[in-house]
This record gives C-alpha cells, structure tokens and sequence, in this order.
C-alpha cells in the first residue's frame, strides 16, 4: 500500500493530470540538483533532440540539455529517485492495471530564455510510453521566473483548456504520454528538472 501516490492517480483519472508538490523533500532535491550539475560539468549532458529516435537537433522546438540516467551507475540520490519511482510503478499497476514494466528518465536542463514548444510525448512508431513523469529541481522559483508547464486539457465541449504549473522544488507532474499536448514556456532563469516515461 502506497497511499501516499493515491492524490496523484486522481489526478490523472479524473481531470488528466496529477500534481503532487512534495514527491521529493527539500533535500532530495539538493541533493540530485548538485549531481546534475556536477554531472553536466564533468560534460555529460547533450542537447536534446526531436522525432523518432531523438537525433534531430532544433532549437526552435527544444532548447533543454539533457542526460538519461542509468541504473548501472546511480549514485545514491539517484538510486533513491529511480526507487521511488519503481513504488509508483508498482503503485499504479496494482490500482490502475496499465501493465507497465519499464521506465526511463532523464535529467534535463533548461538554459535561461530556451523552451520546449507545444507537443505530445507519444511518437506514432512508438507507443510504449503511457504515463509522462517530470520532477522539478528548482528551490525558491518565482513567478516571474516562468518556464511553467502549459498542459492543453481537451474538454467535453470540444474546447480546450490551458493550465500552467510552476516548475518548483519537490513537485512531480504526471499525465498520459499519449493523451495530453503540452508545452514547456521560456524561463529567465535555468530550469532544472528529472522526466522520464513509465513504459509497457
Ligand atoms: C518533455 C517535457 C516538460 C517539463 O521533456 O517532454 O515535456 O515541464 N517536459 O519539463
Ligand atoms: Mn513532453
């Protein structure tokens, strides 16, 4: 039993997405905040690309660097990270029968002023990722900061609805890869945050 996760599943069943804003506490997020950091340094981190097999480098579309983590050479923080996701795994499959037996992640950052333009997260050659997971890693975020979450939300009426959220510390975001169009806004300051795909 893992109850604690039971805000998030509401979330996505009944309005499309789930938020919980103290999936990790302050000092998981300092903690993997510096691994990134260091990690990048050390200059790990590629920039992202786009379609089918992420290759495709375009700055118009997507500005974020990133870097897939690998069980095989997690430091702690990150095996703490990679265990708790695997209990939202294990979670979700006993409440939810997605039948999900794989998941990927990702550390990405955002310099200042670059963007992730509206997409979904589904690629149509494969549809293995069902739920999108992004964790943020970004302590005393503002407002005026930006970079917010713009997550499209088709309603019955056939309109559409935009919510954003704040990328701020500890907060989780989850919703289905192959549901939900979304779009990472400019930030006017670096943006800091892990993401990954709970697969089939
Ligand atoms: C992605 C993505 C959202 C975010 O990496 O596909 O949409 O808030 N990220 O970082
Ligand atoms: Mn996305």
């Amino acid at each position: 039993m893992q109850p604690q996760f039971d805000p998030i599943i509401d979330g996505i069943l009944e309005q499309g997405y789930g938020v919980d804003d103290h999936f990790l506490s302050s000092d998981e997020v300092t903690a993997l905040a510096r691994r990134l950091r260091e990690r990048r340094e050390q200059g790990q981190f590629r920039a992202a690309g786009v379609g089918n097999q992420n290759t495709l480098i375009e700055k118009q579309i997507r500005g974020d660097e990133i870097l897939w983590l690998d069980q095989a050479t997690a430091t702690p923080e990150e095996q703490t990270f990679l265990n708790r996701i695997g209990e939202f795994v294990q979670y979700v499959n006993q409440t939810c029968y997605l039948g999900l037996r794989d998941f990927e992640f990702h550390y990405a950052l955002y310099p200042a002023g670059t963007f992730y333009k509206r997409h979904l997260d589904q690629f149509r050659t494969d549809s293995r990722r069902r739920l999108s997971v992004i964790c943020y890693l970004n302590p005393d975020w503002q407002e005026t900061d930006g970079g917010q979450l713009a997550l499209y939300l088709p309603q019955p009426d056939g309109t559409e609805q935009t919510i954003t959220l704040a990328p701020t510390a500890g907060r989780l975001v989850c919703f289905e890869s192959g549901k939900l169009e979304h779009e990472v806004l400019p930030a006017t300051r670096e943006r800091l945050s892990v993401t990954g795909w709970l697969k089939n």
